[in-house]
């Protein structure tokens, strides 16, 4: 017998959709033997559906919402940052479709979708909203539930770690913006790397997550880096996320923290980042690697397509079954 088809609409295929979509056609056979099941990736929108991409042009749409609403797609993946990806992921969510995302503004701004995080909804995955490959959500989600999380640190925006460390060593800040933005380490407009709205959106969701309670990204009181761009070449300066729970308050911020050499965050360079977690039986549990990038947060998101995959095969085997 032929094995079932788990039918996938891709939205977004830039740096990460299009790391993605790659890796689904390299890793085609091996997902499906893990699987036990097919993925077949349906749809893609994109907004500029002329543009060469590394899936076939037949598959194109600049018709996102559609993708949300089509029936027929069993798992949607969201890799555009678009601001209305909040509404297409609730109405996918909606009609009874899984989802994957890797935006992390789209989730630690919609409460709706924090709700489901809270509840550990299993049709909602979000690993590489936060620090890319970094398997972080997932061990709080799963690995920790168990636990009593105490708190959780981490150097979460890799642009502004770039930034400082090479201010540190006396690089001007035009000039280390302009390497930022050739090695492709920000976007054209670095705002919510320096401001540190993107670090304060993890922190949000990762709170979420440990502490299942929902934590918006506006909860975060947030410090950006320019404060502290004139001091940068004392060295040891990150842009910290820090959160504690006091009861059912949870405090989160972002500011820029000068770390002592001997504080694993420290370790924290380039686009690499670094998530400490205490919790009360496993103690200090530290996570550090790619925080940004096409082909790691493209492993996140091959996990959790997994991961809503199979909550999709077992509504096909109940209704089957029906
Ligand atoms: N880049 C990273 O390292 C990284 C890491 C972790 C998470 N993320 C998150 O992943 C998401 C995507 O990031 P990215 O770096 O891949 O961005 P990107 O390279 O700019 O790609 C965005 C993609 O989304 C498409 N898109 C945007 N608005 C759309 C719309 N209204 N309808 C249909 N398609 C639309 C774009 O279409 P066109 O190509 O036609 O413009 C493009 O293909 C963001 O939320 C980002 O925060 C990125």
């Amino acid at each position: 017998m032929a094995p079932p088809v788990i039918r996938l609409g891709l939205i977004g295929c830039g740096t990460v959709g299009s790391a993605f979509a790659e890796q689904l056609l390299v890793r085609e056979p091996l997902l499906a033997r893990r699987l036990g099941a097919r993925l077949h990736l349906a749809r893609v929108a994109v907004r500029d559906t002329k543009r060469l991409r590394p899936v076939s042009r037949t598959l194109l749409t600049d018709d996102a919402a559609a993708i949300a609403a089509d029936p027929d797609i069993d798992v949607v993946i969201e890799a555009s940052g678009d601001a209305r990806a909040s509404e297409w992921l609730r109405t996918a969510l909606g009609r009874g479709a899984a989802v994957v995302t890797a935006s992390k503004q789209v989730v630690a701004r919609t409460p709706a979708l924090l709700e489901r995080l809270v509840r550990r909804d299993q049709r909602l995955w979000c690993e590489g909203a936060v620090a890319a490959g970094v398997p972080v959500v997932r061990a709080l989600r799963e690995s920790l539930a168990g636990e009593e999380v105490h708190s959780i640190r981490g150097v979460l925006n890799g642009t502004s770690t770039f930034l400082l460390t090479r201010l540190e060593a006396g690089q001007t800040f035009d000039a280390a913006l302009a390497d930022a933005r050739s090695l492709g380490y920000t976007e054209a407009d670095p705002t919510s790397d320096l401001d540190g709205s993107d670090a304060a959106a993890k922190i949000a969701i990762l709170c979420t997550v440990a502490w299942r309670t929902p934590v918006l990204a506006d909860d975060v009181t947030v410090t950006g880096i320019s404060g502290v761009i004139p001091v940068a070449r004392e060295g040891g300066w990150r842009l910290v996320a820090t959160a504690t729970r006091d009861g059912d308050r949870v405090y989160a911020k972002v500011a820029p923290e000068r770390l002592l050499t001997a504080d694993p965050l420290s370790s924290a360079h380039g686009v690499v980042n670094v998530v400490e977690v205490k919790a009360s039986l496993a103690g200090a549990l530290t996570w550090s690697g790619a925080g940004a990038g096409g082909a790691a947060t493209a492993s996140a998101l091959v996990g959790d397509t997994l991961s809503a995959a199979r909550q999709a095969l077992r509504r096909l085997r109940a209704r089957v079954a029906a």
